[in-house]
């Protein structure tokens, strides 16, 4: 594509395209918010039914209509609907809890619904046409938050008043784009933009396109602070406020929360590679990269006896009880970080590792290695000549049975032995000798630990879940990458 105007074309087309398949249709919103209101309405009606003592102060306006679908931003098909609940704060989270879920249950019937609860008690209602979360906040005025979900009403009322139809537009297709490259989500499994960064970035920037061409060019850190709370303008205070953080969006209802903390570094690449991307050579697929039917065979047409005779990859298999999503994969995150941080600390060379869970029963980490074992033995470095002789002295009598000379640069050197030349029996070491944390309810017996070569031989041990830990494993190697589909 050499000349811009053809380019642009393009990209028109694809965006009317990629909105008119994925915004929910004028009509069909009226119909949702008929029947959310509704809901809203008998929520409100139960609560004063059920509760009296504590729901005196709750009015009306406390059961709100929220989230995407409330703001016509949501995907279709994919968002789901939001109504909160503010109840006074002197009410504890335990309190907000069983009111909401007893509320629930009342109305819907325990059948449909699921109680929720990572940071914060809610429930999720699954109806024919949508699921419905109930989310319980506390009614309370910034910046006094009692709980991080009491600023999704104000976000509301924020978004409500500054919204267009051009806007949501907008909205709808950088979240499609977003969601395509794999980047849709702020939950733990994925780390990438919630609903709401979207929505500010687009409040910022006013187009999508817009959005992508400054994203094609940022350098990080980036600081987007739309209601202009800090004015210096090298943001070295914002900077100290929010470490380490490398897209910091100031939320316009609390200037001390950075809407992107969920956001990881490789979620932000991917973003700003994808931009790129897009920008050189403008395509649908960008938004649909990975069809289901696409992820099968790209992910099935992998030769696994091949891998294993050219790489070393250690998966560990745990098995376990149905957990919640979020709590389950930070552990497993965490267990895998330890082990990958002793496999260092021992000598091995580990390129990279992840995390694969199913959260009902079965999960995985796989860690990829130059070799499954290494030498015996490894040269360390002594002091250099011109220490005090005392050091000296401590340093030659506590290594007189090792092997110890003066290289040719002034330092002395000496011969180590390593404890550990095996990375898997290190690894079930740590394990069963209860050197590391296990996440809560695992035990060492639930955790096998496998060379590849062995793994494709478990069949027989995992019959349900052999295909799906396969398939987590091609994801480990292949990757899930956007750009794999363009080449
Ligand atoms: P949702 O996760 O349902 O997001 O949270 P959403 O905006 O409705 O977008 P969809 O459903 O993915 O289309 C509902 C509200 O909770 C707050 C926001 O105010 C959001 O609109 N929230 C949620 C956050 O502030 N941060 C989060 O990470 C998640
Ligand atoms: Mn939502």
């Amino acid at each position: 594509m050499s000349n811009n105007l053809e380019k642009d074309k393009v990209i028109n087309e694809v965006l009317s395209r990629v909105y008119s398949s994925n915004a929910i249709p004028e009509l069909e919103y009226n119909r949702i918010l008929e029947r959310l209101e509704q809901i809203r309405i008998k929520i409100y009606a139960m609560l004063k039914e059920e509760f009296k003592s504590v729901t005196e102060l709750i009015d009306k306006d406390d059961v709100i209509l929220a989230g995407s679908v409330a703001r016509r931003t949501a995907l279709r098909g994919v968002s789901d609907c939001d109504i909160f609940i503010r109840f006074p704060s002197e009410l504890n989270k335990e309190d907000l809890r069983e009111i909401v879920l007893k509320t629930a249950v009342k109305i819907f019937g325990r059948n449909l619904i699921k109680e929720r609860y990572a940071e914060h008690p809610y429930v999720e209602v699954y109806l024919d046409e949508f699921t419905l979360n109930i989310v319980p906040i506390y009614k309370v005025s910034p910046p006094n938050w009692r709980s991080a979900a009491d600023r999704s009403y104000f976000h509301m009322l924020y978004l409500s008043n500054r919204l267009n139809d051009k806007l949501r537009r907008e909205i709808i297709i950088a979240k499609s784009f977003i969601k395509g490259i794999g980047c849709y989500g702020a939950e733990v499994s994925v780390k990438g933009f919630s609903g709401y960064l979207i929505e500010l970035l687009i409040l910022a920037y006013k187009s999508f396109i817009n959005l992508i061409k400054d994203t094609s060019r940022w350098r990080l850190p980036k600081i987007i602070d739309l209601e202009g709370y800090y004015r210096d303008k090298s943001h070295s205070y914002v900077r100290r406020l929010f470490p380490d953080k490398q897209l910091i969006v100031i939320d316009p209802v609390d200037k001390m929360r950075n809407v992107a903390s969920a956001l990881s570094n490789r979620k932000l690449a991917q973003f700003i590679s994808a931009s790129k991307f897009f920008l050189a050579n403008p395509s649908i697929n960008y938004f649909y990269p990975f069809s289901e039917s696409h992820k099968e065979s790209y992910y099935s047409n992998i030769d696994l006896n091949d891998i294993a005779s050219r790489y070393a990859i250690i998966t560990l298999i745990i098995s376990h009880r149905e957990q919640v999503e979020d709590i389950l994969h930070g552990q497993l995150e965490r267990l895998a970080r330890k082990i990958y941080r002793q496999l260092r600390a021992a000598g091995f060379n580990v390129f990279k590792y992840d995390v694969y869970s199913n959260y009902q029963n079965i999960s995985t980490i796989f860690y990829m290695l130059d070799a499954y074992k290494i030498a015996l033995n490894y040269v360390d470095k002594g002091p250099p000549i011109y220490v005090p002789e005392e050091r000296l002295v401590e340093f030659i009598k506590k290594h007189i049975s090792d092997i110890v000379w003066l290289g040719d640069d002034y330092r002395w050197y000496l011969v180590r032995k390593r404890r550990y030349t095996d990375a898997k029996e290190l690894i079930k070491n740590l394990i069963n000798a209860k050197m590391i944390g296990l996440p809560k309810d695992i035990q060492p017996e639930n955790i096998l630990v496998v060379h590849i070569n062995e793994l494709l031989k478990l069949d027989k041990i995992y019959p349900e879940h052999f295909k799906l830990i396969v398939r987590w494993l091609s994801r480990f190697i292949k990757g899930e990458e956007f750009w794999r589909v363009f080449i």
